[in-house]
């Protein structure tokens, strides 16, 4: 049995208190639907800034009445102390996901995400460390590598941030080894490399790849590439990230106050993304016979991503149950559902 197996049967045997901050989004309502499957209590701090109700809603309906009555939501903004003194009473484990996401977003308002990404996070750490809670996870970013090129990242080498989201995830991790020296408060930060699955947001201009041309696709509009489509990313099944975050929250006190990539380990370009998601649309009944439109690189983009996942491996038992492949036939089906409906 693996040590994240015999986890969730611990847990399903002795439920704990989660929060879940950014519960409406892509990454928080999977997690939400997770831990709920799992028997736990869960509380979560949202502002919809870009999560959505219908993200609750749809959990709502996959779980049983009992186990969503174990849910409290808090419609509140990280950015207020208040609301994350509010969210963290009473918690065991806090996992920190709310944060304004995507690069260009922070290059065409970088002011709006640092005020998120690091106020919001700076109160979370400090109502979570006067709460007591046992455990802080958040969500870091595999952009904090930069122009560092090496390949795979290592966690111990990373270069110059490229973007203002960057610089905010960078400053995540430094705000939180100054929590672990100057308080003794030890968390862990999961730094995720283009994590993907239902969910996740096709819509508006500042959507992740994987959605944006699934929905594209499935609409039969044009599907455009920044670059020449060999830019690469090691793409990360939502599954996969789950996994990572109860590992990370139960682990034991030589496994904190470190940062941990959150991937596969593999490498996938552009170019590859597309066949991969065209023939996963034929294999549902859906060709797609576009070929795609190339354009310019974007700015603050990282030119190639793929993580090291040894240190996880070994300190937190993490062991990616998802590859690219798999992960996109799973999450197809959803969304040639609710393409229509987003
Ligand atoms: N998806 C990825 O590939 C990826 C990669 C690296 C890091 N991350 C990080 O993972 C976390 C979750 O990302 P996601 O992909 O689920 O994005 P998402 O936009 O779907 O979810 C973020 C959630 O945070 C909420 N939020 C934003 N500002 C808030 C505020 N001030 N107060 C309360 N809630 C607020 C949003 O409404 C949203 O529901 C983020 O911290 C993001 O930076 C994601």
């Amino acid at each position: 049995m693996t040590r994240y197996q015999k986890l969730q049967n611990e847990l399903k045997e002795s439920p704990k208190i989660w929060l879940v901050t950014g519960v409406a989004g892509f990454i928080g309502s999977n997690l939400l639907e997770h831990l709920l499957q799992l028997n736990q209590i869960v509380v979560g701090l949202d502002n919809f800034a870009t999560g959505h109700k219908r993200n609750l809603d749809e959990v709502k309906s996959s779980t049983s009445a009992e186990k969503w009555q174990r849910f409290t939501f808090i419609e509140g903004d990280i950015r207020s102390l208040k609301d994350c003194q509010k969210a963290c009473k009473g918690v065991d484990y806090v996992l920190h996901q709310a944060a304004l996401g995507s690069v260009p977003r922070s290059i065409d308002d970088p002011i709006t995400t640092d005020g998120t990404n690091i106020g919001g996070f700076l109160n979370m750490l400090v109502a979570a460390r006067d709460a007591g809670v046992a455990s802080f996870t958040y969500a870091a970013s595999s952009s904090t590598y930069g122009d560092h090129t090496a390949l795979p990242k290592v966690e111990e080498n990373i270069g110059k941030p490229l973007s203002p989201y960057a610089v905010t995830k960078y400053v995540n991790e430094l705000y939180a080894d100054v929590f672990a020296r100057t308080y003794g408060f030890n968390t862990i930060g999961l730094r995720y490399f283009n994590v993907f699955g239902k969910r996740q947001d096709p819509n508006g201009a500042y959507a992740a790849v994987i959605p944006k041309w699934t929905a594209a696709m499935i609409r039969g509009d044009d599907i455009f590439v920044n670059g020449d489509g060999e830019t690469s990313r090691d793409f990360c099944f939502i599954e996969n990230a789950i996994q990572a975050n109860l590992l990370a929250a139960t682990a034991g006190p030589s496994a904190k106050n470190e940062v941990y990539n959150v991937a596969v380990g593999d490498r996938t370009t552009l170019n590859d993304l597309f066949n991969a998601l065209q023939s996963a649309l034929s294999e549902n009944g859906k060709p797609y016979a576009k070929p795609p439109v190339y354009r310019e690189f974007r700015a603050g983009d990282v030119r190639h991503s793929q993580a090291d996942i040894g240190k996880a491996a070994g300190k937190l038992g993490y062991a990616p149950e998802y590859r690219i492949n798999e992960g996109i036939a799973k999450a197809m089906p959803w969304y040639i559902e609710n393409v229509g409906r987003l």
